[in-house]
């Protein structure tokens, strides 16, 4: 993005985010709160969830529907929600659009910066944990070999299908995370936006049968941030004080009556953050 002088010092358009389904409520939680004067169309492509089991091909043209979608809403940003997304289309949308985009990522450099020698666990789709982008970043770490990535597929599904309970997962994070039973885990990455609303589900299943610290992380508070840093350098914040309503307009691929009551409570349940 170019910086224009004659550009007004306001803009209130919406932001654009978009996620395979639900998991971007997560990150949008974070931008609400950090960004109160903004406005945000959510783009959930739940008829097509779980992005994390296709192939990179796939991924990149359903990011680039979903980012068209936005785009033909009239958005001043787009924040890519969905850490799947993220590596296998980021490159592709920043070159194709004409406004900033903003992405989340898993969060194993505040995981591999903290003390310890334990394991970090990387739980993500399968996807992410394949892909050259999310692999590169692990590979700049200090410590590349701490980081165990585990693809956990199923939990997605779940998630999406609105459950979100404590016991609700036991099964599947059994059969992910026995093989470190007993093992020493200094932190555990959510590297998929989904799993912040199963975070105490995750800390349980880790409390019981791993022993270190545990830590959960994940990127969204670093992609709000993120964000706002981006709609300042671009002279595109919303006017501070205007009260923008709605503040979130939502939209899927899939049945809105199903979908948009899932999605407005995941906007408010507690989870750890
Ligand atoms: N929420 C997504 C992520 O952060 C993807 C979940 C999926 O569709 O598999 O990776």
């Amino acid at each position: 993005m170019t910086f224009d002088p004659a550009k007004t010092e306001y803009d209130q358009r919406p932001i654009g985010v978009f996620d395979s389904g639900f998991g971007g409520a997560s990150t949008l939680r974070n931008m609400l709160r950090l960004l109160p004067d903004e406005s945000f169309i959510y783009f959930g492509d739940n008829a097509n969830a779980p992005y994390g089991d296709k192939t990179e091909e796939e991924i990149l043209l359903l990011a680039e529907n979903a980012a068209d979608f936005l785009m033909h809403k009239g958005v001043k940003a787009l924040v890519v929600a969905c850490n799947t997304a993220t590596s296998a289309a980021i490159n592709a949308l920043r070159r194709k659009l004409d406004v900033p985009v903003v992405s989340v990522e898993p969060a194993i450099k505040p995981a591999c910066e903290a003390p310890g020698e334990g394991r970090v666990l990387m739980l993500a789709t399968v996807a992410t944990t394949k892909l050259a982008r999310y692999r590169a970043l692990q590979a700049r770490m200090p410590d590349p070999e701490r980081v165990v990535n585990v693809g956990c597929s199923g939990l997605v599904e779940r998630i999406e299908a609105g459950l979100v309970g404590e016991a609700d997962f036991d099964d599947i994070l059994r059969e992910k995370l026995s093989p470190y039973e007993g093992e020493k885990v200094d932190g555990i990455v959510l590297g998929c936006t989904h799993f912040p609303f199963i975070a105490p589900a995750i800390k349980l299943y880790a409390e019981a049968h791993f022993t270190g610290e545990c830590r959960l992380y994940d990127g969204n508070a670093g992609t709000a941030r993120q964000l706002k840093r981006v709609l300042s350098r671009e002279r595109i914040a919303a006017e501070p004080g205007t009260k923008p309503e709605p503040r979130v307009s939502f939209f899927t691929s899939g049945d809105a009556d199903i979908c948009e009551p899932i999605f407005r409570r995941l906007l408010e349940i507690p989870i750890y953050e």
